[in-house]
């Protein structure tokens, strides 16, 4: 088993835990057997734009199309390249044109980290975001009429496709499907958002029909960011369109500790095009620099790289040696603990 990986860092502390991710993913591939083509990539940075005035040469999709996967840093520093800039020129490129329709977040709280909810404990909370990720409210539908003067108005579309809704209405139900609890939670807000969102609930009752053993609840996006932090346990797989998907999607991470440990995939499940996979955080420039950033976010990001490859025994002794770091230490200052960025990667490294 081959697996070809495009490496890229990107800025700030993309860069001090992309090598720890490295690190896990060569203990991994010793002890299972699998081999990884690594090749590094400088550019999709801002370090890149800084000298070039692009943040990607303009044959990226050709460098990048024969990849099994993107393993992504974060972009971002530099401040003087603005971040419309530096995201719209990668991460946005890459979801769009390599049809990364599925944005997945595992929410988990585990043991020895901290949680900012009362009265948690790990197993309370152990959940999926599914984010639609290439239509709806996220368009540049639209426009500004009549600027500067008093009568100015801004229009921007949402958009909703019939195949783009039932793609990840039904991933979202195959992942419920998948699981024990066999229970998918809808966000969305018919009440308010009249025209979209009773179509998007409709769509959702008819995948559910394909589904009949999954239990579907919908929530209005308000109400369900309440439930989040009030009721996290009642949460199993949870489907949204794009930007109550992204609410939710830093939401869940906030109610389990801290950004630092929260991954995220970016999938083409067809395969068609590489998938990306990505730590949520992005390039901390107030911590950047000082070997403190937490590499578990990036390393379980690379975890769920393996599994979207197939290397699911190696993503389970991934994500327990994770566990295993985060229960007795060495932990970095974003989890009350005092060790480096580098210490607790060679710690999940050695556990692995
Ligand atoms: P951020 O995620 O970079 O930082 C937010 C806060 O969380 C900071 O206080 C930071 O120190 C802390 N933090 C983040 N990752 C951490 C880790 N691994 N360990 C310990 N603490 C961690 O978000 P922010 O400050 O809003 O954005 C900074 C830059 O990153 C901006 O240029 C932004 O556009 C970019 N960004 C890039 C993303 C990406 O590449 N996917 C995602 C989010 C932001
Ligand atoms: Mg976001």
């Amino acid at each position: 088993r081959l697996h070809r990986i495009a490496v890229i860092p990107g800025d700030g502390i993309g860069q001090e835990v992309m090598p720890e991710a490295l690190r896990a993913l060569q203990a991994a591939q010793a002890r299972f057997g699998f081999q990884l083509d690594l090749t590094p990539i400088g550019w999709a940075s801002c370090g890149h734009y800084v000298k070039t005035g692009e943040m990607m040469p303009a044959d990226w999709k050709a460098q990048l199309q024969g990849m099994d996967a993107i393993l992504f840093g974060a972009v971002g520093w530099p401040a003087t390249v603005p971040d419309h800039i530096s995201l719209w020129g990668s991460l946005l490129k890459f979801r769009r044109e390599f049809d990364q329709y599925i944005n997945l977040r595992p929410v988990r709280l585990f043991e020895g980290v901290p949680c900012p909810l009362a009265g948690r404990k790990p197993g309370d909370i152990d959940f999926l975001v599914v984010r639609e990720n290439t239509e709806g409210e996220y368009t540049n539908l639209g426009g500004v009429m009549y600027a500067g003067t008093e009568r100015e108005i801004v229009v921007q579309e949402t958009v909703m496709s019939r195949f783009g809704a039932d793609r990840v209405l039904k991933f979202a139900f195959e992942q419920a499907a998948a699981r024990p609890r066999k229970k998918l939670d809808v966000a969305t807000k018919s009440n308010g958002i009249a025209i979209s969102m009773p179509w998007w609930d409709g769509r959702a009752d008819a995948m559910h029909k394909h589904y009949p053993q999954i239990a579907v609840e919908k929530h209005h996006i308000d109400i369900l960011t309440a439930r989040f932090v009030l009721q996290p346990q009642r949460f199993d797989v949870v489907v949204a369109s794009n930007l109550f998907g992204d609410i939710l999607s830093d939401l869940g991470p906030a109610c389990t500790g801290t950004i630092g440990l929260a991954p995220s995939a970016n999938l083409n499940p067809e395969r068609q095009f590489p998938s990306l996979f990505e730590p949520v955080h992005g390039s901390a420039p107030d911590i950047f620099g000082q070997n403190i950033a937490n590499p578990v976010a990036m390393i379980w990001s690379a975890a769920m790289m393996l599994q979207f490859l197939g290397e699911q025994a190696a993503h389970d002794a991934i994500l327990k040696a994770i566990e295993q770091v985060l229960a007795q230490g060495p932990r970095t200052p974003d989890l009350g603990g005092q060790a480096s960025t580098t210490e607790m990667g060679q710690a999940i490294a050695a556990a692995l």
